[in-house]
């Protein structure tokens, strides 16, 4: 092989390994998505747990205003499924999912309303901290989410 060639090889090798480092720094649309939908579900969870303490010091407002922000938020979940069968390494969505997809959606409506009805009435009375997650996060984990490790 004569020297131009091997100069030539070695920069077209170099070429294609930058070009894998690159592929893998940049997250693919199906990482972005679950990167997204896994970052939500941690923010309403951090918020779900904020319910509790705000009933147990009688705020009502503040009560009320995280209220809205779990029925808000609940309205981008399906938002985080809209590649079909995108689960990832690391993720826990389950197939049925997108098996019915109309299910699943009404499973985040059920979170949404439940949660603008406390937003609205603001009746802290009405709530009951496993009651909803029972219902308004159980209700979707248990067919629709794989256990956690
Ligand atoms: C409409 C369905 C649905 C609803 C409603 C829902 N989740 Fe989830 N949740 C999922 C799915 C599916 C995943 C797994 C996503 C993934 O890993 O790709 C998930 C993941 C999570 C995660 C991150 C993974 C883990 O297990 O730590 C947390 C935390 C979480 N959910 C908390 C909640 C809480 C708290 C509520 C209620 C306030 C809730 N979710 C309501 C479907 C739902």
């Amino acid at each position: 092989m004569n020297k131009f060639f091997k100069v030539l090889l070695t920069s077209m090798m170099a070429l294609t390994l930058a070009g894998g480092l690159v592929a893998q720094d940049t997250p693919s649309a199906e990482e972005k998505e679950y990167v997204y939908r896994d970052s939500l579900f941690n923010v309403i969870a951090f918020k779900a747990g904020q319910l509790p303490a705000a009933k147990a010091q009688g705020d009502q407002a503040g009560f009320q205003e995280i209220a809205g922000e779990i029925a808000y938020l609940a309205g981008m979940i399906t938002d985080g499924f809209q590649i079909e069968n995108n689960i990832p390494e690391n993720s826990l969505a389950l197939p049925a999912i997108w098996e019915d997809f109309d299910d699943f959606t009404e499973k985040a409506h059920n979170l949404q309303n439940a949660a603008q009805a406390l937003a609205d009435s603001g009746n802290m009375d009405d709530y009951d901290p496993r009651g909803f997650g029972g219902e308004s996060c159980g209700g979707c984990h248990r067919d629709h989410k794989a256990r956690a490790n």
